[in-house]
């Protein structure tokens, strides 16, 4: 059987092997896909090991660093990403890294219905998760990309990184008040059951499209903050299906179909 999986530290939680099985159920794929708990101290010697029969791998918390410096080969978008969340073993043994995590945020907010193209963004954060997604939002050419972080410096340094690809700005949350079409949170801040600090000024109304990279049973502290608000607001969960099928596509050729799977998810997680 073609053997793939998902290395991560814990990785008990993940939910890939359970959508991978779905995507392989739907396409008609014979593989197999294993959560792989990999050691803290030596993710290559680890990595390397499954490599020696398995196709692929996903790459979650906190391996993304060291699975780039680990890959043989990047992609263009996982160079710029500085993270790799999907591996390929090629013909020749070599190992390819790939990012799909900004692909599958542009496809999650492209099946929402919402434009990116001349439209005013707002992106929350300056870490690993937003790194991953700068290329492939200012891809769709949105006329103006605002960087926003509790630590300004490191959204400038961010700014500056990816000044060529596009209209970039930065700046601290305070600094905040122009309206905006799409405010995506990628601060780890609901991780702790917060909001950013996010100032009064900040026009947020009905036509302002929220998303948070985070989901979870119930809504995230930034959904409830943009619900109040009476704006729209959506989870991560379809980031995350989405960012698994780009990956299936690259080891397997097919591309799967994500909206059964992601409304299968999103109902067993409602029902705890
Ligand atoms: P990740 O890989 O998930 O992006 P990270 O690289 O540690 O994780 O980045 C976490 C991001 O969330 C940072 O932008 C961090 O802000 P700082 O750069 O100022 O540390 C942001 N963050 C975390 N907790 C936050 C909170 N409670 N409020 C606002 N921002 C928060």
């Amino acid at each position: 059987m073609d053997r793939y999986g998902v290395f991560g530290n814990p990785i008990g939680h993940s939910k890939s092997p359970q959508i991978h099985a779905m995507f392989a159920a739907q396409t008609g794929q014979a593989l197999s896909y294993e959560p792989l708990l990999a050691p803290l101290d030596d993710f290559p010697a680890f990595a390397r090991a499954f490599f020696r029969d398995g196709l692929g791998a996903n790459v979650t918390v906190p391996f993304k660093e060291q699975a780039y410096l680990l890959a043989d080969q990047l992609s263009e978008r996982a160079r710029r990403a500085g993270a790799v969340n999907t591996l390929k073993k090629l013909d020749d043994g070599r190992l390819l890294g790939d990012n799909t995590d900004g692909a599958g945020l542009v496809g999650d907010l492209i099946h929402s219905g919402v434009a990116l193209a001349g439209q005013r963004i707002l992106l929350l954060g300056a870490g690993g998760a937003v790194r991953g997604v700068l290329e492939p939002l200012l891809a769709h050419k949105p006329a103006a990309l605002i960087i926003a972080n509790r630590t300004p410096g490191k959204a400038e340094q961010l700014a500056h990184e990816f000044a060529e690809l596009g209209a970039l700005a930065a700046c601290g949350f305070e600094q905040l008040g122009e309206p905006v079409d799409l405010i995506i949170n990628g601060t780890s801040a609901s991780l702790g059951g917060e909001l950013p600090p996010l100032p009064d000024s900040l026009v947020v109304a009905g036509r302002t499209f929220c998303y948070d990279m985070m989901y979870g049973a119930t809504p995230t502290p930034f959904c409830r903050w943009a619900t109040a608000l009476g704006a729209q607001a959506r989870d991560g969960l379809g980031m995350l299906v989405e960012q698994a099928a780009e990956a299936f596509e690259l080891w397997r050729g097919v591309r799967p179909d994500t909206a059964p799977v992601l409304a299968e998810l999103r109902r067993q997680l409602s029902a705890g």
